[in-house]
């Protein structure tokens, strides 16, 4: 299938789905733009647009789930502008403080805004406090950390230098023998390794291939992600990397892949297909 095909066909299983479970028992889909632990995968071509069209056809909401793709990451303020998925709902949470206070959000659009709005007149105020609900010093945080993301204009450093990351690491790794596919997009890559590429194989999970290779990673002083969806490794650099940082963290990667590879060879576990 084509890209444009793919996304076609995961839309008329959506819409099957929604029929069997009955289209008025359904309130929303909830999906993250880029697909983060599950694998950091991009989605197809027109994949949102025609997940849209059966969503509107059945009045189910779009909940856009954005604790890692927003603020910045992919190389737009957030995931669902960058691929125009119109949600009702955004969830927010990772990169609203970057971390150094605990904040989590949810940006209610228009139409639900409205539901809840009228709803409040006639049935009174809907309950959805939290102990720490709107806490000073996460707000203060935010405020605060998001003032940095457009002072130091990240959002399009992970744009750019994200463009030269990409690049850097499709050249390095996409024909390396252990890597199966390279693929990101802004600050997020994965590397997903493969036994024999031309079958799309995986390794048997025992030999916890990801997970060396992670280990490999840390002992050259580089923070990649072991992912649980698969020997894929996740990689998801700060926003204020520059192009000697993807230099240097490309070159590392290369010098703990290579060496799991060597381990896997002499061990007699794998050989190059
Ligand atoms: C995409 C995504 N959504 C939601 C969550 C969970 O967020 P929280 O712990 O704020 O509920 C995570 C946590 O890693 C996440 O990656």
């Amino acid at each position: 299938m084509t890209e444009r095909e793919f996304s076609k066909h995961c839309a008329d299983e959506l819409e099957k789905m929604i029929l069997a479970e009955g289209p008025e028992t359904v309130a929303a889909m909830i999906g993250e733009p880029v697909l983060g632990t599950g694998g950091i995968v991009p989605p197809p071509e027109v994949y949102w647009q025609e997940i849209r069209k059966v969503l509107d056809k059945y009045d189910v909401l779009l909940i856009s789930d954005e604790v890692v793709c927003g603020f910045g990451r992919l190389g737009a303020d957030f995931g669902s502008i960058m691929y125009d998925m119109k949600p009702d709902l955004i969830t927010v949470a990772k990169g609203l403080t970057s971390a150094y206070q605990p904040l989590s959000g949810v940006m209610v659009g228009e139409k639900v805004w409205k539901v809840l709005e009228d709803g409040t007149d006639q049935w009174g105020a809907i309950g959805h406090g939290y102990t720490y609900s709107g806490h000073p010093l996460g707000a203060a945080s935010a405020l605060c950390n998001l003032d940095i993301i457009e002072r130091e204009n990240l959002t399009m450093n992970a744009r750019d230098t994200g463009a030269y990351f990409q690049q850097q690491m499709q050249a390095t790794f996409a024909n390396h023998p252990l890597v199966g596919d390279s693929r990101g997009i802004g600050l997020l890559h994965a590397l997903e390794f493969s036994s024999n590429k031309a079958k799309r194989a995986h390794f048997d999970p025992n030999l916890k291939v990801g997970p060396q290779i992670a280990a490999a990673c840390l002992e050259q002083g580089l923070i990649a992600r072991a992912m649980p969806h698969g020997d894929i490794l996740g990689f998801a650099p700060p926003l204020v990397v520059d192009r000697a940082d993807i230099d240097e963290i490309v070159a590392r990667a290369k010098k703990a892949i290579d060496k799991v590879t060597d381990n896997l060879v002499s061990s007699g576990s794998w050989k190059a297909a």
